[in-house]
């Protein structure tokens, strides 16, 4: 096919700066930083936004126990789990997705982790754990938050010391909720994987439960923002991307764990329906179709052709990562800042960034396992390409970008010091035992000085479109941190700590 003469000039322009692009990343660089150290580091962190009662190990050591009632107006154990980002609610649907994506570094990236699997794995204990009780506690019932998040955001209060109500809410066969319970399935599905050799006890009891999730989702259809809960979900959490993104996903997973051939059917008579058609270019907390491209083309490249049917999945994901691959003129490509980080939306951007890295290095690691390859545009796109790229995103957090500051807090010569996040914020309860009363902590959310604790190991919001980055507590876009940012950090940082040449 002959083309006009300004594409001809545009792709030589894209191939030079294509070939530039190649010198600069050859011959293979050493590792720019000490990734070991950063996986540590993004791991402590989830010690920092445990709820419940601290083990005598927790190494956030400014942490107190808090929650300790969670549950009990019910008379049931809802202590433990997580708490988002800077607040004290515990939210099903982050928790959740969060766990999903720590047990899916431990099961993919463990053998990378050395010293740092018992930990890796402790931090996603303390989401199943929980999620196992939310589960289980009840028949038919799905707990799927504590805590009312207006009530919360009206007071800057230490989780230590806070009063506002600890409202409980469910899902249930007659208010469904098909997507928090569906990733609840999903996470504990997962955590069966991360645990089977581990503790095969444990593993086959988060199974089980995974199980009973999942009916409780398919069974009873609807959104949980829809309904009776939406009060208390939105704007927070709302499921925008409905219920259908995370059925397929917990289906993938459930398979995954199981081997039971019930869930291949399952998604080989529900993939249509439920988005494995659609070219969708975000992966986040709130829709799993590019990560469930991902895990299912996992099952197509090293089966092959045992599993028909799947194919669509590893089409579908080649075009998902090649919208990642700046130059190769995809179908609908992503947007980089001119420093080189991935960005889908202002606020919170680093969730995404750091969700599409796990995406690129897990599916470099399947394709390499299969002998297969990608082809973006026309051209074929290795996987050490894909891993050239996510090493890219990855070094822009630790430090190499144009604001020169490191996005992970603790690590390297700088890094934001005035986190969004109550609790770093304010002194700790060992040091002013006194209670901080809910009006009273908002002087130290406008106040201009640094953090009084370090929560280590916080990968926060991160800069604008331009790069741009402002160290402020109000501007919660950029400065607050959230476990789902953190999570799917934790498994390609265990990949470059484990692979990189230093
Ligand atoms: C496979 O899963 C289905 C659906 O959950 C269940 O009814 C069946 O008992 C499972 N089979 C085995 C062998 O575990």
């Amino acid at each position: 096919m002959a083309l006009p003469k300004s594409t001809n000039r545009r792709s030589r322009v894209l191939a030079a700066a294509a070939a530039l692009h190649l010198l600069l990343l050859a011959p293979a660089p050493a590792a720019a930083f000490n990734y070991a150290d950063a996986l540590a580091k993004s791991i402590i962190f989830f010690e920092g936004q445990r709820s419940g009662k601290l083990p005598p190990g927790n190494r956030m050591t400014w942490r107190g126990d808090s929650g300790l009632r969670d549950g009990a107006q019910h008379n049931v154990d809802l202590t433990g789990g997580y708490y988002d980002a800077g607040d004290n609610i515990k939210f099903g649907l982050p928790m959740a997705f969060t766990t999903t994506m720590l047990a899916w570094s431990v099961a993919d990236f463990g053998k990378f982790m050395g010293a740092e699997l018992p930990h890796a794995r402790a931090a996603v204990r303390w989401g199943a754990d929980y999620l196992l009780k939310a589960a289980t506690s009840t028949p038919d019932t799905l707990y799927v938050q504590v805590g009312d998040p207006n009530q919360d955001h009206r007071c800057w209060e230490r989780p230590e010391d806070m009063d506002t109500p600890r409202s409980v809410y469910a899902v249930t066969k007659d208010t469904p909720g098909s997507d928090v319970a569906a990733e609840t399935a999903a996470a504990l599905a997962a955590s069966a994987v991360a645990f089977r050799r581990a503790d095969p006890a444990y593993s086959s009891r988060l199974l089980h439960a995974a199980m009973r999730a999942f009916e409780l989702a398919d069974r009873h259809r609807g959104s949980y923002s829809d309904g009776s809960l939406g009060g208390a979900v939105c704007p927070f959490y709302c499921s925008y991307s409905g219920y259908q993104d995370e059925l397929l996903w917990a289906a993938a997973w459930l398979h995954r764990a199981s081997n039971n051939a019930s869930f291949m059917s399952y998604v080989r008579a529900n993939g249509l329906q439920l988005g494995a058609g659609d070219d969708d270019f975000s992966f986040s907390w709130d829709d799993k179709r590019a990560g469930t491209k991902v895990l299912l083309a996992k099952g197509f490249l090293r089966r092959n052709h045992n599993l028909p049917g799947l194919e669509l999945y590893k089409a579908h994901s080649d075009s998902y990562i090649c919208s990642l691959v700046p130059g190769t003129a995809s179908f609908q490509p992503s947007q980089y800042t001119p420093g080189g980080l991935l960005y889908k939306e202002g606020g919170s951007n680093m969730q995404y960034a750091t969700a599409a890295t796990f995406l690129l290095v897990a599916y470099a690691r399947y394709l390499r396992s299969a002998g297969a390859g990608v082809v973006c545009g026309g051209r074929e796109v290795a996987p050490a390409e894909l891993v050239a790229l996510a090493r890219r995103q990855v070094d822009y957090v630790l430090g190499k970008n144009p604001a020169g500051t490191s996005y992970m807090v603790g690590f390297g010569p700088r890094y934001p010091r005035r986190l969004h996040h109550r609790g770093a914020s304010m002194p700790a309860v060992r040091e002013h035992p006194g209670r901080i009363g809910c009006d009273e902590g908002f002087r130290y959310l406008h106040s201009g000085e640094p953090d009084a604790n370090l929560l280590v190991g916080a990968v926060v919001g991160g800069p604008d479109a331009r790069d741009g980055f402002v160290d402020d507590r109000d501007g919660y876009g950029q400065t607050e941190p959230a476990t789902y940012i953190n999570a799917p950090l934790v498994g390609a940082l265990a990949y470059f700590a484990g692979t990189a040449k230093y």
